[in-house]
């Protein structure tokens, strides 16, 4: 066997991802399209007053110029993703005259070249009534609003904070970020006979049918989404981007394809984005490194037309042993476009601070800080105490520290110099994330060529489901990996489900392991009985055959079985939701608390003189239930590590306070960590399978590599230089003092 579980098998998609023949979305041909090019907005809230399109309706190949003025469809009603819906906005650009944002789009210009396009697109005139605006959650006149429902109180934590001979008090801050894939976001949209064609960079095309099938009142067999790669997602390109809508509406308005890349400025304004976040810890102990009290508040920065929250205090209450735990949550609403899912969306930046003040609270004490993680390992889930469905941090720790050779470590701050000079600093952090999922589907085909054909329409981000899919089906039927082939992507295929919440290989993965065992269960009947073993069908009377002699037999040539895998605590009803493209996930907390769990160790050189500070190595050992496959589960962690990296040191989008808008809106001024920024990644998994959690027993792998990332950088400059910086990123001016 060797293409099954827990085999490093080489990637499906890289050799033609290598070679160019991978087809991404804006790559697909369309007859006769036709290009579009954007115009957006120069203030960030008020009106438009005038848009002169005259000009630019004259330029040459010019086809149709949208505005708000044009714009009369009637769409059909279809809400934010975090409301239940698919769109990554509730507002959609070109229905009114109403800017909230910079950079939100106020024309749309299609020309039978993209070059005629962009050309006339600068033709457009506007005139703006411009509205005192803010796009930073530090502005005066911000106001932050509670969120009591994601309020959790455990013992009384104030008063165990006024009582106990150690605390720690300290507010941490995280700018806001910008995914910025390679892949920059795009759709082209064709209407054949009412029907729609789209192709768009997607991490759920299930969702996107459904969402436009809902926007332009079609049933949802009739839209067809395809997106076989994706070239960086990160949560960017979870949702449906207002452009796709208005891109398919031009379509059918001309009645020719039409087709939109987004340039490199506008992919930080018409998509979604992290936002900002402001956390306040206080943490109490008693002399022993007992922890007595955990308090988290976290305020996040949220936009105008949205109320967005991304709750980190409901992972980070229930991280350490502690009777007494409070956690609030606010958001502080500013003009910005709506932010959104961006790598473990709550974790990134809420660990940062949380991690931080453990960090603090461990120098306080005089302890060391995995010592003083390990002493508060809890049992159960401290505030419902629920059983963990599986918890081995306190292993991660204890391997991490081995890998790390964290016993090097001298704890006085700047007490580790390299040989160079440098100051060496040692850091660690707990790295957490909630492992959900969702229904899903899958369709098999053995045929007695041998060829297993698995098709679902979940998607590879880059990061393994190609390759995992297929092992799970050849690890069931004992099928070689070269024979195995696997089709995602496609909203035609049985239905996947969205590549968030680091949930695919838990739910469609689990999908297409029951489908494989109806299909092996087939086989066995159409053979009479038996076993199959390593693609044998073994009878009871002892004799072998090929379960390709059997398939041969069977009057089509081959098997093939839909399977439908669901958690238990989806109803059926939530079941049919998902399937047809809804959102449909499990809670990390059912009978079980079922998270992924890391331990996170960085090391940093400082320049004594410079205070430039470079990530030397960085180790990282996680808890994420059963791997498949090895390879690709640890390229995800050691990205998302990385990331981390970037998060602490370089990531900012940074806010033009007086115009309201992103400054840095390209790839010169968006710093984040390239090869020469980063020195050795170490990721290893531990051994383990949480069937509490699924029938394959897996854990999410996609999100929690860049969670403790951060703090452990931080923490480790710390160490290093004696200086506690509490915000990301770190720079030079913060350690000149
Ligand atoms: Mo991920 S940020 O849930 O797409």
């Amino acid at each position: 066997m060797d293409g099954g579980i827990g085999l490093p098998v080489t990637r499906r998609d890289a050799p033609g991802k290598v070679s160019g023949d991978a087809q991404y979305a804006a790559d697909f041909p369309h007859a006769g399209c036709a290009y579009a090019a954007l115009t957006t907005s120069s203030i960030a809230r008020g009106r438009i007053v005038r848009i002169d399109t005259a000009q630019a309706e004259r330029a040459a190949g010019v086809q149709m110029v949208l505005t708000h003025r044009s714009l009369n469809e009637g769409l059909g009603e279809e809400t934010f993703a975090m409301k239940g819906g698919h769109m990554q906005s509730s507002f959609l650009p070109l229905t009114s005259d109403e800017v909230h944002y910079a950079g939100q789009i106020v024309s749309l210009v299609i020309a039978d070249t993209q070059e005629q396009a962009e050309a006339a697109s600068r033709l457009i005139a506007i005139d703006y009534d411009a509205q005192p605006a803010s796009a930073s959650m530090d502005d005066g006149d911000r106001v932050e609003k509670p969120l009591e429902s994601k309020s959790i109180d455990v013992g009384n934590a104030n008063a165990a904070l006024a009582i106990s001979p150690v605390t720690i008090d300290a507010t941490y801050v995280t700018p806001a970020q910008h995914h910025n894939p390679i892949e920059l976001y795009a759709t082209s949209a064709e209407w054949r006979e009412g029907r729609l064609l789209v192709h768009v960079p997607s991490q759920w095309v299930m969702g996107t049918r459904m969402g436009l099938a809902t926007i332009f009142g079609i049933p949802a067999e009739d839209v067809h989404v395809e997106c076989p790669y994706v070239g960086g997602g990160f949560g960017g390109k979870a949702t449906i981007l207002p452009h796709t809508v208005l891109i398919a509406m031009a379509a059918r308005r001309l009645g020719r394809a039409v087709k939109l890349v987004v340039p490199r400025e506008a992919m930080f304004t018409v998509g979604s984005f992290r936002p900002a976040t402001r956390s306040r810890v206080r943490l109490a102990a008693e002399r022993d490194g007992t922890i007595t009290a955990v308090s988290h508040e976290q305020a996040g920065q949220s936009a105008t037309i949205d109320h967005v929250s991304f709750a980190v205090t409901e992972v980070t209450a229930r991280m350490y042993a502690s009777p007494n735990i409070r956690v609030r949550e606010s958001t502080v609403a500013t003009d910005v476009n709506t932010p959104g899912f961006q790598r473990a969306p709550a974790e990134a930046p809420g660990f940062f601070g949380f991690e931080c003040a453990v960090d603090e609270l461990a120098v306080a004490l005089g302890m060391d800080p995995v010592a003083l993680r390990t002493k508060n390992e809890p049992a159960r889930d401290p505030v419902g105490n629920l059983a963990w469905s599986s918890r081995k941090l306190t292993e991660c720790f204890a391997r991490g520290a081995e890998l790390f050779g964290w016993s090097r470590r001298t704890p006085e701050p700047g007490s580790m110099v390299a040989e160079d000079g440098a100051l060496i600093g040692y850091g660690c952090a707990t790295a957490c994330y909630p492992s959900a999922s969702g229904p899903s589907a899958a369709r098999i085909r053995y045929s007695a060529d041998g060829v297993c054909i698995v098709s679902l329409s979940a998607h590879d981000l880059g990061t393994g489901a190609y390759t995992v899919m297929g092992q799970i089906a050849a690890e069931v039927l004992g099928v070689p990996n070269h024979l195995v082939r696997v089709q995602l992507g496609d909203s035609t295929l049985p239905s996947g489900i969205i590549a968030g919440g680091s949930v695919t290989t838990s739910s469609s993965g689990s999908a297409v392991h029951v489908t494989a065992l109806a299909v092996r269960d087939a086989l066995l009947r159409a053979a009479g009985g038996g076993e199959l073993v390593d693609g044998f069908v073994v009878s009871p009377d002892g004799s072998r055959r090929p379960a390709t002699e059997v398939l041969a037999e069977c009057t089509s040539g081959f098997i093939e079985e839909t399977g439908v895998w669901k958690p238990d605590s989806i109803s059926d009803k939530q079941m049919q939701n998902g399937l047809a493209g809804g959102m449909a996930f499990s809670s990390a907390l059912g009978k079980y608390a079922t998270y992924s769990f890391g331990a996170q160790f960085a090391e940093v050189r400082v320049d004594p003189l410079l205070r430039t500070v470079r990530v030397h190595r960085m180790v990282g050992v996680f808890d994420c239930g059963r791997i498949i496959n090895p390879r690709t589960a640890r390229s995800n962690l050691a990205g998302g590590m990385i990331w981390g990296a970037s998060f602490a040191l370089l990531e900012e989008t940074q806010i033009d306070r007086k115009r309201a808008r992103f400054a840095n809106t390209d790839l010169a001024g968006y710093h984040f960590s390239t090869n020469a920024d980063i020195g050795e990644v170490v990721v290893e998994m531990l051994d383990g399978s949480d069937t509490l959690a699924n029938p394959i027993g897996t854990k999410g792998v996609g999100e929690i590599g860049i969670v403790g990332m951060p703090a452990a950088i931080a923490n480790a400059v710390y160490h290093a230089t004696g200086v506690r910086v509490r915000k990301t990123p770190i720079q030079v001016e913060d350690l000149l003092v």
